[in-house]
Formats: structure tokens, C-alpha cells, sequence
């Protein structure tokens, strides 16, 4: 799997992407009825200036967007926590691509200035709640539709 940081010229695919989507995973990934991104929305996710956004391709098909990911700063109140979003094509769910991206971005994140990224996810969403888990997140025990679990490194858990 190829992944880097998006580009605007990424957009076509990344349209196309959203389009093989099932209107589950959109559900699960937005928390609403969206089923795609508008160019103007993609532009503001691609500027530096709000985070990082990548996407990810086969080796073999590099044309193909099959996961985008992003962190995105929360605002100008918090500076040292993003917010993670991460949406996987459905023909490639289930085979830890989440859990590879999920790591490698919060760890691309606290290496370059954030001590935070927050998942905000529904409280249903078994592989998202088992990412957060296994990256140290401290899962909610009463799961209400929508919960957040928050990353951040190691060194910051143990209390260091
Ligand atoms: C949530 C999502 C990013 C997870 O990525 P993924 O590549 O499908 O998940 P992984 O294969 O890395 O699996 C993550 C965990 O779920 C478990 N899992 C995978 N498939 C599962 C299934 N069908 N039932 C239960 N658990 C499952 C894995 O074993 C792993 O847990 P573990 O590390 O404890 O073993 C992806 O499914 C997705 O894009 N879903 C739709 C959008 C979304 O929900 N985004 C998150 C909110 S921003």
C-alpha cells in the first residue's frame, strides 16, 4: 500500500472513492447522510494550514484511492490536538489498513507539534473502538451514540 499526503489533483479519484463507498462506511465516517466531498471542502482539507490529509493506494494500482485519512487541527483554541478522520474503501475493511493508517498518522502528528488526536466516532463502531483501544485510548464505558476517545504518546499516558 502507497500512502502520502493528498493533493488537489487527487480529488477525481478521491471522488471516485467515495463513490464505491457503501452508505454505511459514509455514515460511519461522516455521522451523517454525505455521500461525497465537494471540491471547495477537499481544498481546505488539503491546506497545510489545517492539518495533514493522505491517501492511499495499491502498489499495483496507484491511480486507485482506496483510504483517505486525515488530522485536522480542532481551532485556534487548541493547538496541540487534531482531530482524526479515517474512511477505508469496504472491499478493503477488515484487513488492519485502519489500524496501520491510524498509527502512522498519530504518530506523524505528535512528531510534528501535536500532543492529542482525538477520535470522535459512534459508540457502535467495533473496529474504529478497537483501534483507539490498541493505540492506548481510554474507551468510554457507557457507550453513548457518539464518543470520543482521545491518543496521544505513550510517554504522555505513563505520566512522564
Ligand atoms: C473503522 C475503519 C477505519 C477500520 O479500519 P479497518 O482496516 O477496517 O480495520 P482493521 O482491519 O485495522 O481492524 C481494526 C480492529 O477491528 C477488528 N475487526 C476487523 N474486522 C472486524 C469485524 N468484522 N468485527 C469485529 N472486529 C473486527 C480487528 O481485529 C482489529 O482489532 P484488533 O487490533 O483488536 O485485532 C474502517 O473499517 C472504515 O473506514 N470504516 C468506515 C468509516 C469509519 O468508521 N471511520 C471511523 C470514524 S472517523
Amino acid at each position: 500500500m502507497l500512502t502520502r499526503l493528498a493533493m488537489e489533483s487527487d480529488y477525481p479519484p478521491v471522488g471516485a472513492f467515495h463513490a464505491r463507498c457503501s452508505p454505511e462506511s459514509l455514515h460511519s465516517r461522516y455521522l451523517s447522510g454525505r455521500r461525497d466531498i465537494r471540491l471547495p471542502e477537499w481544498r481546505r482539507l488539503i491546506d497545510p494550514a489545517a492539518g495533514w490529509t493522505w491517501v492511499s493506494a495499491p502498489e499495483q494500482d496507484p491511480g486507485r484511492v482506496v483510504a483517505v485519512s486525515h488530522v485536522l487541527r480542532v481551532g485556534p483554541g487548541d493547538s496541540a490536538t487534531g482531530e482524526l478522520g479515517i474512511l477505508v474503501e469496504d472491499d478493503w475493511q477488515g484487513q488492519r489498513l485502519g489500524s496501520q493508517l491510524t498509527r502512522a498518522v498519530l504518530s506523524h502528528s505528535l512528531a510534528h507539534g501535536l500532543n492529542n488526536v482525538v477520535i470522535v466516532t459512534n459508540g457502535t463502531n467495533v473496529r474504529m473502538v478497537r483501534i483507539g483501544r490498541a493505540l492506548g485510548a481510554v474507551v468510554p464505558r457507557v457507550f453513548s451514540p457518539v464518543i470520543e476517545m482521545t491518543l496521544t504518546s505513550p510517554d504522555r499516558r505513563d505520566g512522564a
